[in-house]
């Protein structure tokens, strides 16, 4: 199976670059965020402490939680119910960052996107993707952008969607959580010594898309 790894912190554009490439090649997406999103979300629900591992046992073990494609789209289902849209919140970013920072989420996640990838060609995005879920991934890629820029990109999606949330509110989450991400003891952020780096902080989504497909293309010339 191929399977192509794009690691990074929030906002730089990875589900988008991720989502439109996996199209083009026929592989299946995955965006792992949107697990830990989900169990955010139910932590949540539960008004239990998504930073008590206790916590986070107790809520999981009693959900059901499934990756479904419809279309070339993932959707995410909470005991059945699709929570796709409902986990895109502030709240829900800081919940998901949160509850990952724990070894028992991580490893209660860690099979399920394991076994996605050794069963399909996929592309899938995250944050411990080229370093802890597939290590073998023969593509990696490691996207950035500079923190204001990406805190601009997901303002704009925000205020797209009806939200009322301010700029400066926006950017002071995005650095809390890249600290957090980076620096948790377990499967932090970082790049993987073999992954290529794209900084997007000066390109568009247009440029994004073509510079990082245009690294794909090479790369599986040597895979394929
Ligand atoms: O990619 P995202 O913004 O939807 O991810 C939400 C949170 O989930 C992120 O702040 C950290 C966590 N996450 C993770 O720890 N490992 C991953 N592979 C993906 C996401």
């Amino acid at each position: 199976m191929i399977n192509i790894a794009i690691d990074g912190p929030g906002g730089a554009g990875k589900s988008t670059v991720a989502k439109i490439l996996a199209k083009y090649l026929g592989y299946i997406y995955v965006d792992t965020g949107a697990l830990y999103r989900t169990l955010g979300l139910a932590i949540d629900r539960a008004g239990r402490c998504p930073d008590s591992e206790e916590d986070a046992k107790k809520v999981c073990q009693n959900v059901t939680l499934e990756l479904k494609y419809v279309g070339d789209s993932q959707k995410v289902f909470l005991d059945g119910e699709d929570v796709s849209e409902l986990i895109r919140t502030p709240r829900i970013s800081n919940y998901a960052s949160r509850c990952s920072a724990l070894p028992w989420v991580r490893e209660f996640l860690l099979e399920t996107q394991r076994s996605i990838a050794s069963k399909n060609h996929v592309i899938m995005d995250g944050r411990d993707i080229g370093t802890v879920v597939i290590p073998e991934a023969q593509i990696k890629i490691y996207l950035h952008a500079d923190v204001e820029v990406r805190a601009h990109r997901r303002y704009l999606e925000l205020k797209e969607k009806g939200s009322d949330v301010t700029y400066e509110s926006v950017l002071e989450e995005m650095k809390e959580r890249d600290i957090r991400d980076s620096t948790r003891e377990i499967a932090p952020l970082k790049r993987a010594d073999d992954a290529i780096d794209v900084d997007t902080t000066k390109l568009d989504l247009e440029q994004s898309i073509k510079l990082i497909t245009g690294i794909v293309e090479e790369r599986l010339k040597y895979v394929l």
